[in-house]
């Protein structure tokens, strides 16, 4: 038998942008649980990433905060520390519900915060060529002194149409949480 363990997490100032539904589209396959960082409880429980599909959905918070999401979504309350919930917290979260495959799809906010904390394997920088204008910050991590100190690390390339996905390989310094099955 082959159980497919797999969880996509979606981080509130995403959530509250988009209104995603987290939910794989146009291709076969089962369909990934869903997760919700929401430390301060402001997302709606008609959000349509509560939307009950038949798949798992969890809402992590901070304990302490009042959470009214619809019935169906498992509320997991974890420490914060000012407001911030350590990212290995989540994950070691997530692997006591049989998810160690986790697709994060936050914005600068939540994905600094997982790359400061050594808890990506892979990330993923897609650049497309075209001109937005000024905006937010991709990342958001203290500066450097020196270009020697930045960061290098294994990467493929690929072409998808006019854009190009850079696939970083962050494994090296990965924090230990546990045994994980390795993306390939
Ligand atoms: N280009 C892309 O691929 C892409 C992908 C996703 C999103 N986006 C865009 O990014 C924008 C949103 O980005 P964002 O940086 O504002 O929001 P975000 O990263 O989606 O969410 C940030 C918020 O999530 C909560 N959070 C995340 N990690 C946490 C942690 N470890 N502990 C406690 N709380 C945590 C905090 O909520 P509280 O504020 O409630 O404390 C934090 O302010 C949207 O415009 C969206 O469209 C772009």
């Amino acid at each position: 038998m082959c159980l497919v363990r797999y969880g996509r997490a979606q981080w509130i100032g995403t959530a509250l942008a988009d209104d995603p539904q987290l939910t794989v589209r146009g291709v076969a396959g089962p369909q990934p649980s869903r997760v919700v960082i929401d430390p301060k409880g402001r997302l709606g429980a008609d959000a349509r990433i509560f939307a009950d599909n038949g798949v798992r959905r969890l809402l992590i918070t901070a304990q302490g905060t009042r959470c009214a999401p619809p019935p169906g979504v498992e509320i997991v309350a974890l420490p914060a520390a000012e407001g911030c919930i350590a990212p290995s917290a989540i994950l070691s979260a997530l692997a006591g519900y049989g998810m160690r495959r986790i697709l994060i799809e936050g914005g600068a906010n939540t994905v600094s915060r997982f790359l400061a904390a050594g808890c990506l394997d892979r990330l993923h920088v897609m650049v497309a060529p075209i001109i937005l204008g000024a905006g937010g910050p991709g990342l958001i991590l203290p500066p450097l002194e020196r270009a020697d100190q930045a960061q290098r690390m294994p990467i493929r390339v690929h072409k998808i149409e006019d854009d190009v996905l850079f696939d970083c390989d962050l494994s090296d310094q990965r924090v230990a949480l546990g045994i994980a099955k390795k993306s390939t």
